[in-house]
């Protein structure tokens, strides 16, 4: 298929998403659309696929202007699409997902499951999409989930597919067979337009690279392009790349968790035994495909989850299942995965916010008074010294942006006396230079003889970080190894296998 997006505008209110996007895909093309999280990627690939109608522009597909009422005209024009998000019904098989709302009947109303299971098959072995038809979703890991998800948009003859962002859930490995997928399928005339914001996967896999940022084109690459040019296209200024970290002197353990066990939400087993040390001057890294467990860990850790079996110490101190105030005041720093939900009042003026966790304490309150301004006092030295993007400090912070919203979370955090940061995503959602920002935070509080922490499902920021790098699966540590281990060993981890091979 050859695909041509001509200015496609897409305004949400008086806020322009996409502006007047030109773009264009060949068939047995893979183009990749890179862009800082909020840059308008999901937004231009939902117009595509007839799911926001745009306010301006045209769709040209094969020569002719399109218009799509909704995603089943897409589909019938030949575009699938696999969301960041799958749409698939666990409790049934890969062939009944597969013809879901889309069944091919021998007669009226009957299903013919056979004859899907024979496209799957046929399918799976022309692409190397290998999985079995009768296995139930739930049963498959992520990495088969999305295969499925694939095979949903092939049987209905994709001919162009979207793929959004499709590597955030995956391990190494799985990303490596994915990128293999995406080749095979572009090498039979497919065209795929491959979503990420991460420039290694881009490199690795694209034919023509395109940058949007704010909503705009900013320009074209080959995959050839350097890493550093694609990141300051990104984010419109030069950045730096890697952590500067100074050699690694660790003290003694300040922080232990020993057989720790906690239940999900559901009731279920989510930490299965954890144990773990970490070092003053020591950043230790928890890495994981998301939903092994690290988020019940930590919020165990940080009082906010019911602990089972085992123990937390912080300095000596018990703090098993003491609640999250406690917790604190024993001296644990905690960066939530969820900012809006656990770290922040979002009503509540920047200033708030910056003292939220010692309201009530000196210098902030003597005597059930608030010293009003030792909290503005505070506030200015900290909007400065983190960098904080603010009208002023009184701005509620629920009209920060995302990156500006971990900055209050991170500076209230490191500002009090801490012998623990634990930090769960530091970086998640945030733009390039954020990131940055916030990763240096971190090395300074280490660097000053304390003890992190952190918690990521992204490989980079865990090797980045990490003086040891621990890996969780499925509510266990499956493994400690040291940050120069290669990406392959700590993926097998990450898909449960112990290193030497079972
Ligand atoms: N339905 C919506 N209503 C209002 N704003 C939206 C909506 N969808 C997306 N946005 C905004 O549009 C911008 C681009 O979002 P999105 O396309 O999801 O970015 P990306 O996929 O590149 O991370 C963001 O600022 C987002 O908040
Ligand atoms: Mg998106």
């Amino acid at each position: 298929m050859r695909l041509e997006l001509r200015g496609i505008t897409k305004r949400f209110g008086s806020f322009t998403a996409n502006d007047r996007i030109d773009l264009s895909v060949e068939p047995g093309q893979i183009h990749s659309l890179l862009g800082e999280n909020g840059a308008g990627k999901s937004t231009l690939m939902n117009v595509l696929f007839g799911l926001l109608h745009p306010d301006e522009g045209e769709i040209v597909i094969d020569g002719e202007p399109v218009r799509f009422h909704d995603s089943g005209d897409a589909v019938r024009r030949g575009i699938g699409m696999v969301h960041q998000h799958f749409m698939l019904v666990p409790v049934f098989t890969v062939a009944e997902n597969v013809v879901l709302g889309f069944e091919p009947t021998k007669s009226f109303n009957r299903v013919d499951y056979k004859k899907a299971t024979e496209d799957i098959r046929r399918l799976s072995h022309q692409f190397n999409l290998e999985v079995d038809p009768a296995a139930r979703v739930e049963e498959l890991p992520v990495g088969l989930q999305q295969r499925v998800e694939i095979l949903k948009a092939l049987s209905r003859d994709a001919e162009l597919l979207i793929l959004d962002e499709p590597t955030a859930v995956l391990t190494p490995q799985e990303i490596d067979a994915l990128m293999e997928i995406m080749r095979s399928l572009a090498a039979a005339g497919k065209s795929i337009l491959f979503i990420t914001h991460k420039l290694k996967e881009v490199k690795a896999v694209a034919d023509v690279i395109t940058v949007i940022r704010q909503g705009r084109v900013i320009g074209s690459a080959e995959a050839s392009a350097s890493e550093s040019d694609l990141a300051s296209m990104m984010v419109g200024r030069e950045v730096e790349l890697t952590v500067d970290k100074s050699a690694f002197a660790p003290g003694e353990s300040v922080f232990q968790v020993r057989d720790l066990v906690v239940r999900n939400d559901r009731g279920l087993i989510a930490v299965n035994g954890v144990s773990l040390d970490v070092r003053a001057g020591e950043i230790l890294a928890l890495a994981g495909v998301q939903g092994n467990g690290q988020t019940e860990l930590v919020e165990a850790i940080a009082g906010m989850r019911p602990i089972e079996s085992g123990t937390i110490t912080l300095d000596g101190q018990d703090i098993t299942n003491h609640s999250p105030r406690k917790v604190l005041d024993a001296g644990l720093g905690h960066i939530p995965e969820d900012r809006q939900r656990d770290g922040l009042v979002l009503s509540l003026s920047v200033a708030d916010n910056l003292v939220l966790n010692t309201p009530r304490r000196a210098p902030f309150a003597a005597r059930g008074t608030r010293n009003l301004g030792a909290v503005r006092e505070n506030a200015e030295r900290l909007v400065h010294d983190f960098d904080i993007r603010t009208t002023s400090i009184d701005e509620a912070v629920g009209s920060l942006s995302g990156g500006n919203q971990q900055k209050v979370i991170v500076a209230r955090e490191l500002s009090r006396p801490l012998r623990v940061l634990m930090a769960s995503q530091p970086t998640r959602g945030l733009d390039v230079g954020s990131i940055e920002y916030v990763h240096r935070q971190i090395v300074s509080h280490r660097n000053q003889g304390n003890a992190a922490l952190i918690v990521s499902s992204e490989l980079d920021e865990v090797m980045a970080l990490g003086d040891r790098i621990a890996v969780m699966f499925d509510g266990r540590i499956m493994g400690v190894v040291e940050p120069s281990a290669s990406r392959e060993e700590i993926g097998l981890l990450m898909a449960g296998s112990q290193v030497s091979g079972e």
